[in-house]
C-alpha cells in the first residue's frame, strides 16, 4: 500500500513480549513488526525484548524468528535484505513470568534503553501468553512503578478476554485497579484489517448511504465468516472456547457494530467507541426459552475438505470424544434502536466449511412498485451492498439494469470496487500491522474499551448459558465442506430469506 508522503513516526519506544519464544510472536507480531519497519512506520529508536522461559541465545532466538519471516511474512517471497538491520533492535531475554524478582530485569532493561536513547521511551507490555497467565502478569507488572507513568506506558492484552461476563468483569476489574484504562490495549484483531476500517469511510466519507442507512430501506443484514480449516491442533484452546466464544462474541460482533453504529461525531478514540457500544447495549437479549429460535450450534464430523480426508472435532487431539463444542454458530441478532428496529442482522461462523469466505451483506427492501412488464422483470432482485472482507476485498453494489437488445430485459448487475484494481501494488497491511502501530502511537480506537467487551458478553451470555444447560443430542451434525448443519438454513428460510453463500464473483 503506497504510503502518505511524509508521516510522523511513533516516539522512541521499547517492546516486551511475553511469550517471546511463542507461535503468535513468530507468525504475527515479528512480521507484523519487520513490515513496519520496511515501510519506515517504525520510530527512530526502538527496541523490541522478546520474554520467556525457554533458554535462547539471542543469535538462536532471532534465527527463529527470522524462520517466521519466511513462513508467515505477507512479504515472505521476498529478499529480506534488510533482517541484519531490524535484528539490531532485537533481543532476548529468559525470564519465568511467575517469579517476581525477575521484574527488575525488565526495570533494569529499560533503564540501559533509556541511556542509550537519551530520552525516556514509550514501554509496551505485550502480552502474547495464554489467558490464565494474564492476571499474574498483569499484577507482577502492576506494581512496577515504571508502569505507573500513564502517559508513556501501555499493556497489549490478546483475545480470549475471560471466559464469560463475569470473568471478564474480573480481568477488566483487575486491570483496571492496576492501570488507567487508558494504558490497557485489549486487541480484536479483526478491527486492523483494512476492509473493516474501510466500513467507516464508506459510510461515513460518502453522502449517499447514510441517508437510507436504516429500517426505512434495509431488509437485513447477514454476516458470513467461514473458515476452511478446522482447529489446526488447537484443541486443548478450542475444547474452552467454541466458535461463540472464539469468533462471534468478538470479530463479529464487532462487525455489526461498524455496520450498525450511528456517525462519530469525529475520530476521537473514545467518540468510535462509544458508537459502537451504542449499538452493543442495544442487541436484544434473547430470552432463554427462545434460544433455539434465535442460534443454531454445528459440530464438523470426519470427512472431506478440497480433496482431503479430514478427522472430525471429536477425533482432534486434546478434545474430549464426546465433546459438545460448537465449531460452527448462526445467531438472529436484532437492535433495539430507531435506526435498525426489526431489521435482522443474520451472523454465521464455522470452521471446516465449504470455503474460506468473510462477507458482509445489506440487503435493501425490494423497489416500492415496479412499472415494467412482468416479462422484463424475470430476474429481477432488489438492491444489495456486500462487502468481502476477505479473501476477496472488495465492493459490490447490485442493482438491475437493462440488457442490451430490442426488449425490455431487466438483469441485476454489479458495480464493483475491488482493491486489487484500485490499489495497484496490492500490499495492504496485516491486521497486526495497523494495530501495534496504533499502540506504538498511543491510539486506542481499534481496540476494545472494558465497557465493549462486557456489552458483547451480554449479548452471547443468554446463548452460552442456555447451550450450557441443555448439552447437543445431535452432534456432529456438519460434514466438513459444507455451510453448517442444516438448522442454519431454516434459521433464515423461515423468515423467508437464504444465506448469501459465496461471494459474488462465483456465484449467487
Ligand atoms: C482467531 C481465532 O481469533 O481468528 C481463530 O482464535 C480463527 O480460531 C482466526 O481461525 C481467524 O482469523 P482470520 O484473520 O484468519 O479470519
Amino acid at each position: 500500500m503506497s504510503k502518505p508522503s511524509s508521516h510522523t513516526k511513533p516516539p522512541a519506544s521499547i517492546i516486551f513480549i511475553f511469550g517471546g519464544s511463542g507461535d503468535l510472536n513468530q507468525r504475527k507480531l515479528t512480521p507484523a513488526l519487520y513490515n513496519l519497519f520496511l515501510d519506515d512506520w517504525m520510530p527512530e529508536q526502538f527496541s523490541i525484548v522478546g520474554l520467556g522461559r525457554t533458554e535462547y541465545s539471542n543469535e538462536k532466538f532471532l534465527g527463529h524468528l527470522y524462520q517466521g519471516i519466511q513462513e508467515f511474512s505477507r512479504r515472505k517471497g521476498e529478499q529480506n535484505g534488510h533482517w541484519k538491520e531490524f535484528a539490531e533492535h532485537v533481543s532476548y531475554l529468559q525470564m519465568d513470568a511467575g517469579d517476581a524478582a525477575a521484574y527488575n530485569l525488565l526495570a533494569d532493561k529499560i533503564k540501559e534503553v533509556e541511556q542509550a536513547f537519551g530520552v525516556h521511551p514509550n514501554v509496551i507490555f505485550y502480552l502474547a501468553v495464554a489467558p490464565q497467565l494474564v492476571p499474574d502478569i498483569a499484577t507482577k507488572l502492576g506494581a512496577l512503578k515504571l508502569c505507573q507513568d500513564a502517559a508513556t506506558t501501555r499493556i497489549v492484552v490478546e483475545k480470549p478476554f475471560g471466559h464469560d461476563l463475569k470473568s471478564a468483569q474480573e480481568l477488566n476489574g483487575l486491570l483496571t485497579s492496576l492501570f488507567d484504562e487508558d494504558q490497557i490495549y485489549r486487541i480484536d484483531h479483526y478491527l486492523g484489517k483494512e476492509t473493516v476500517q474501510n466500513i467507516l469511510a464508506l459510510r461515513f466519507a460518502n453522502a449517499l448511504f447514510e441517508p437510507i442507512w436504516n429500517r426505512n430501506y434495509i431488509d437485513h443484514v447477514q454476516i458470513t465468516n467461514a473458515e476452511l480449516v478446522g482447529v489446526e491442533g488447537r484443541g486443548g484452546y478450542y475444547e474452552q472456547s467454541g466458535a461463540l466464544r472464539d469468533m462471534l462474541q468478538n470479530h463479529i460482533l464487532q462487525l455489526v457494530c461498524m455496520i450498525a453504529m450511528e456517525a462519530p461525531v469525529s475520530f476521537n478514540a473514545n467518540e468510535i467507541r462509544n458508537k459502537k457500544v451504542d449499538v452493543l447495549n442495544a442487541l436484544r437479549k434473547i430470552p432463554k426459552e427462545e434460544v433455539h429460535n434465535y442460534a443454531v450450534r454445528g459440530q464438523y464430523s470426519e470427512g472431506w475438505i478440497k480433496g482431503e480426508k479430514v478427522q472430525g472435532y471429536r477425533q482432534e487431539e486434546k478434545v474430549n470424544p464426546k465433546s459438545a463444542v460448537e465449531t460452527f454458530a448462526a445467531i438472529k441478532f436484532y437492535i433495539d434502536n430507531w435506526r435498525w428496529q426489526d431489521v435482522p442482522f443474520y451472523v454465521r461462523t464455522g470452521k471446516y466449511m465449504r470455503d474460506k469466505t468473510t462477507i458482509i451483506t445489506v440487503q435493501f427492501k425490494q423497489a416500492p412498485h415496479y412499472a415494467f412488464p412482468p416479462e422484463a422483470a424475470e430476474t429481477w432482485r432488489p438492491n444489495r451492498l456486500t462487502i468481502s472482507i476477505q479473501p476477496e476485498m472488495d465492493i459490490r453494489l447490485r442493482f438491475q439494469a437493462k440488457r442490451p437488445g430490442q426488449t425490455m430485459t431487466l438483469n441485476p448487475v454489479d458495480m464493483i470496487f475491488s482493491y486489487k484494481d484500485a490499489y495497484e501494488d496490492g500490499h495492504e497491511p496485516e491486521a497486526y500491522e495497523t494495530l501495534l502501530l496504533d499502540v506504538l502511537a498511543g491510539n486506542p480506537t481499534q481496540y476494545m474499551r472494558d465497557d465493549q467487551v462486557e456489552a458483547a458478553w451480554k449479548a452471547v451470555m443468554p446463548i452460552i448459558e442456555t447451550w450450557e444447560q441443555r448439552p447437543p443430542v445431535d452432534f456432529p451434525n456438519y460434514a466438513p465442506g459444507t455451510w453448517g448443519p442444516e438448522d442454519a438454513e431454516a434459521l433464515i428460510a423461515r423468515d423467508g430469506r437464504n444465506w448469501v453463500t459465496l461471494p459474488p464473483k462465483h456465484k449467487d
